[in-house]
């Protein structure tokens, strides 16, 4: 692969001098770029001498006038490693005031983010922000390890090891393209059933698992539709989002877009109750108590798996008991390939959370536990199993 590797300016910074040659070993074609405050730590000689090739480091140098933007076009991976506290608030607001960061601004394809600092800047509140920006925006963040630091403290923010970021590049690689030619429909989000014109009834979804879904097919080469109840996410980059707001709605986008799809995924929370006629008018406070009559709303996932046809398709089971049991019937009464179970109403998972630990149960009898993971990991690990499961059906049908 052609890669970037950018050296921001921390102590780690000698650290990268041993991730470009175990990049070089590997024989990928490496380019350094160096911010000012790196050169401070490493020379870029030493960059150099290891990859053959002139460090970039001043973006107003005569010849590289241009030079970022023809950089960013002819490289496949971004690595930042180390990116220091500053170097991920610069990119996690669009900074550019050197070669390194309007690079990152020019460049379009997947980026890999190390960082390296002190344990109180690592969990500083506006680090946290930057970092949860950056995973939105579909970056692969390599956890820093946790020990001794030169600043003399104990606790997470040392560089990950070299090892394990060249790891992680190659995870990155291989999953690169890997959905290209592929139409992926997701739902996310909760649906909003009206009451009246100001009510409604709703839950507690954030949609941040389907959007985590649609960012990483779109990394792996999708095309992706992502039809969305009401969230307060950014549209991922490169998705083509349909916003909806009820179950009806959603239903109805769904069926239009389903002869494009080859995979769905079924994330939305869609409320399972609606009042099938909603008064004109607020609803007044004239009783002491009122009861609503509620219907059921149409079961969308169910439908699909009447009318799936060849495609795969993706449920998931929000529970708060008896996950496995719960995933599997789901799995069976709505004709799913697999089924996404997860445990809601339990602090840092499920719902609203930024993390997500699911099983997977499949259509061949596996169930398949995921460890807790930042849910756009979780989304990568989740379309491993789809394209390993569709391998696994076909060559059961004989195709
Ligand atoms: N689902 C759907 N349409 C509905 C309700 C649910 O398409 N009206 C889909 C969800 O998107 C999810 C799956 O069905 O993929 C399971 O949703 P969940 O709320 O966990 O289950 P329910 O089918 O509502 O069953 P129960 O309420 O018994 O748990």
């Amino acid at each position: 692969m052609k890669i970037i590797l950018g050296v921001a300016g921390g102590i780690a910074a000698y650290k990268a001098a041993e991730l470009a040659r175990l990049l070089m070993q590997e024989s990928h074609e490496v380019q350094v770029v160096m911010t000012k405050a790196a050169e401070k730590f490493v020379r870029p000689l030493t960059f150099a001498a290891l990859t053959g090739r002139k460090v970039l480091t001043n973006l107003f140098a005569i010849e590289s006038a241009i030079e970022h933007i023809s950089v960013a076009q002819e490289h496949e991976l971004l690595v930042i490693a180390p990116a220091t506290a500053d170097l991920i608030a610069k990119l996690a607001h669009g900074l550019a005031d050197d070669f390194l960061t309007t690079l990152y601004l020019a460049f379009t394809g997947p980026v890999l983010v190390a960082p390296a600092m002190n344990v109180n800047m690592w969990q500083h509140a506006a680090t946290r922000a930057n970092l949860d920006t950056l995973r939105l925006r579909g970056h692969r963040i390599v956890e820093p390890d946790s020990g001794y630091l030169a600043c003399g403290m104990t606790g997470p923010g040392r560089l990950a090891d070299p090892e394990a970021i060249v790891e992680a590049i190659g995870r990155e690689a291989h999953k690169r393209r890997d959905l290209a030619g592929e139409t992926v429909l997701i739902t996310a989000g909760p649906t909003q059933e009206p009451l009246d014109p100001v009510r409604y009834i709703s839950n507690r979804s954030s949609g941040k698992m389907g959007y985590a879904l649609a960012e990483a097919a779109a990394a792996r080469g999708a095309r992706v539709i992502l039809i969305s109840g009401p969230v307060h996410l950014p549209a991922p980059h490169g998705v083509e989002v349909v916003a909806v707001r009820t179950a009806v709605e959603m239903r109805q986008k769904v069926f239009e877009n389903l002869d494009a799809a080859d995979i769905v995924i079924k994330a939305a929370a869609v409320a399972d109750f609606h009042l099938s006629k909603v008064p004109d008018h607020k609803i007044k406070k004239t009783a002491a108590r009122i009861s609503l009559e509620l219907d059921p709303t149409p079961d969308i996932l169910a439908e699909l798996g009447r009318k799936k046809g060849g495609r795969l398709l993706v449920g998931f089971a929000a529970e708060t008991q008896n996950l496995q049991q719960e995933a599997r019937r789901k799995l069976e009464s709505k004709n799913c390939d697999m089924v996404v179970g997860n445990l809601v109403g339990v602090s840092d998972s499920g719902f609203e959370s930024d993390q997500n630990e699911v099983i997977l149960a499949l259509r061949t009898g596996e169930t398949i536990p995921l460890p807790r993971a930042p849910k756009r990991e979780v989304a990568d690990c989740i379309f491993d199993q789809v394209l390993r499961l569709r391998l696994a059906l076909h060559a059961a049908n004989g195709n």
